[in-house]
């Protein structure tokens, strides 16, 4: 097994690519910590995972709030004892308002998604240093690196924020033996906040310029999030891996 016995928080796990990842993590031997706001959709995350034979458990966590981490990885160490992987996969999208021009909606996605990996970042290295390392993965996105109509500039802001983030954090704590990578998706099943990018027009538009010609799934972002979260990995850090079907290949 890929990741027998690591403690493994995923933030954002009640749906999605979290979701997924959680699922995957679970199957490789983790014991599997599901984070989120969605309490409803977490918890029958957990049961699922448990049904089928995994370790799971649930916390409340929000991202954006200091309080909600340092209480969340409390519980974690009090449980566990030590905290091996952090899945920064929390997120909203940047088509959920429809004016693209919105101050208070810049706000939310870098509030949300930018200052959430902050906190997930800060709280889990500290954590992470005192049993020796561990794997950070953070849910970045094509949009950090390119534009694309209808989406919010904030979005790619809070998403190349990360990207930065990432190799920041990953020079800031190689000594410590902790790695921090990221994941760019592409074109992926629409996030639950989706408005325009859910629209199945523009989603014809966009996934015709894939060069694979078809959105991912997200069993294959958490297959990639898993060999970061691994020891397979153990010489990368820093990085970032898009899976975009060669989206920004182009
Ligand atoms: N789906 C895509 O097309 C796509 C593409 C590129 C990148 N991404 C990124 O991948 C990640 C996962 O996206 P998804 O498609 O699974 O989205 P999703 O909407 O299905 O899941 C997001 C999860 O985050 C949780 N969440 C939202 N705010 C939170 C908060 N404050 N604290 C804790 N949890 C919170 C939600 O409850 C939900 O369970 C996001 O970071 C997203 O930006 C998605």
């Amino acid at each position: 097994m890929r990741l027998h016995n690591k403690v493994t928080l995923i933030t954002g796990a009640a749906s999605g690519m979290g979701r997924a990842t959680a699922d995957t993590f679970a199957r490789e031997g983790a014991r599997v910590v599901v984070a989120d706001i969605n309490d409803g959709d977490g918890t029958t995350a957990v049961k699922e995972i448990q049904a089928a034979g995994g370790q799971a458990h649930y916390v409340h966590l929000d991202v954006t709030d200091e309080t909600s981490w340092t209480t969340a990885i409390d519980e974690v160490l009090g449980l566990f004892g030590r905290l091996d992987v952090l899945v920064n996969n929390a997120g909203i999208s940047g088509t959920f308002d429809p004016d693209l021009t919105s101050t208070a909606f810049y706000d939310q996605l870098m509030l949300i998604n930018a200052k959430g990996v902050f906190l997930g970042i800060k709280h889990a290295a500290a954590a992470m240093a005192r049993t020796g390392g561990g794997s950070i993965v953070n849910l970045s996105s094509i949009s950090a690196s390119i534009g694309q109509p209808g989406v919010h500039m904030g979005y790619g802001a809070s998403k190349a924020a990360i990207k930065s983030m990432t190799k920041t954090a990953s020079v800031h704590h190689a000594d410590q033996g902790i790695r921090v990578n990221a994941v760019a998706p592409g074109m992926l099943p629409p996030m639950r906040t989706s408005r325009g990018s859910a629209d199945p027009v523009w989603r014809a538009k966009q996934i015709d310029a894939v060069p694979m010609k078809r959105a991912g799934d997200v069993q294959e972002v958490a297959d990639v999030v898993l060999f970061l979260a691994s020891d397979e990995s153990s010489y990368v850090t820093g990085i970032e891996i898009l899976v975009d079907g060669g989206l920004t290949a182009v």
